[in-house]
């Protein structure tokens, strides 16, 4: 006797026509639009080894087709973005752009994807306005926005009892929209910012602004910095002494991927970031082990946003066979999931953006140990943002 029933002979047949018509499909171009070169170099190209990575455990392919790569060195420049993603889109003919670290060169890329409705997953820049005014259905960030982390830290600050912070930044839209994030919470929390410090990115020429902090004394500094001008800033805080007596406080991007670089200046710092480096989870640690045997390195938060933009593309492509043309099913199936990453599942917002947990971490030789949540659920407002 035949058991088994026409609706789900219906079901493998229609699987079977699905998995047919990915197959069919020309493999998925992806450009890659990261710095490979400059003070955020090491950044992108843990973004790319993440991306890598997932696309490697998924057997190669995403949305049953194969990946062909088209690399674009973005040199974090502002004044060249809008030229290299119109190369991408319009002379290599991507479907996707995964791309980039740099807020004011995401912003550009931005810009041309809202134009021209190219796929764009962001595994970084943190830009406000990606996840407001500039906010479109073919959007994604797999990151944060910039505030999101500074708000966690500020309240960290506000309750640990420090009533005045100046603040040290790179002057661009990364830094000050972390620095706005912290100050939104100390305030609130009865602290004061005595001064807002800034030099242009990507300088590294601290120390006028160092004496400066040495003359005024505050509680508590806070500052974002990452990559390169990171390491150079952390070293130089703790050589002019101030350590000792100032608390440095930051963004987790100011001690992640660094500390091999930064060593004893980085002991001890609190920071705030949505992953850290003993989550101890399964999912964690075996990510983590399959960063290591691929890479001979030990994964940061940077490789994990590259992971979750391939893990977003995979899931918006299962949703539609493999077909990226179909936005509307696409963004639906990535703004329906829960996003297994290993910072801890998280989903994404009406404007594209993670809801997740910002982690309080310090720093315990050569690694950011997690020892407790700064901020639960934290979402970005979206202001500005016309997504229904
Ligand atoms: C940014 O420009 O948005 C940015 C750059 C590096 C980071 C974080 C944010 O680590």
């Amino acid at each position: 006797m035949n058991l088994i029933k026409p609706s789900v002979v219906a079901f493998a047949l229609s699987m079977a026509a699905q998995v047919t018509y990915a197959q069919n499909l020309p493999p998925l171009k992806v450009g890659m639009m990261l710095p490979y070169s400059g003070t955020f170099a090491a950044l992108g190209n843990a973004i790319d080894n993440g991306f890598q990575l997932y696309v490697k455990e998924l057997g190669g392919k995403i949305g049953g087709r194969e990946i062909t790569y088209v690399k674009v060195d973005d040199e974090s420049e502002p004044s060249k973005a809008t030229d290299n993603i119109n190369k991408l889109i319009k002379r290599d003919n991507v479907d996707v752009v995964i791309g980039t670290v740099h807020s004011g060169v995401a912003m550009a890329m931005a810009k041309v994807a809202k134009d021209t409705g190219t796929m764009l997953i962001i595994p970084n820049a943190g830009a406000d306005a990606i996840t407001g005014p500039l906010c479109a259905k073919n959007i994604f960030r797999s990151s944060f926005t910039n505030g999101q982390p500074g708000y966690a830290m500020g309240e960290v600050a506000a309750k640990k009892g420090y009533k005045t912070a100046m603040t040290i930044t790179w002057k661009y839209a990364a830094g000050e929209e972390s620095v706005k994030g912290f100050q939104e919470s100390f305030e609130k929390g009865g602290g004061k910012i005595l001064k807002e410090l800034t030099l242009p990115f990507p300088g590294v020429e601290f120390q006028a602004l160092l004496t400066e902090v040495a003359a005024a004394k505050p509680d508590v500094v806070y500052s974002f910095f990452a990559g390169g001008g990171a390491v150079k800033f952390v070293k130089d805080y703790a050589a002019a002494g101030l350590n000792k007596t100032i608390p440095l406080v930051g963004p987790g991007f100011l001690t992640d991927g660094t500390l091999e670089a930064q060593g004893e200046s980085a002991q001890g710092m609190l920071t705030s970031l949505h992953y850290g480096d003993n989550l101890n989870t399964k999912r964690d640690n075996e990510f983590r082990l399959a960063y290591a045997k691929q890479y001979r390195l030990q994964p940061d938060v940077y490789a994990v946003q590259g992971y979750d933009a391939a893990q977003m593309l995979a899931i918006g492509l299962k949703a539609t066979n493999g077909d990226i043309t179909k936005k509307d099913e696409f963004a639906k199936a990535v703004t329906a999931a829960k996003i297994d990453s290993p910072r801890g599942p998280f989903t994404i917002s009406r404007a594209h953006n993670p809801v997740q947990d910002f982690y309080l971490r310090q720093v315990v030789g050569k690694e950011n140990k997690v020892i407790g949540i700064a901020s639960k659920s934290l979402a970005d407002a979206g202001r500005g943002c016309n997504l229904q």
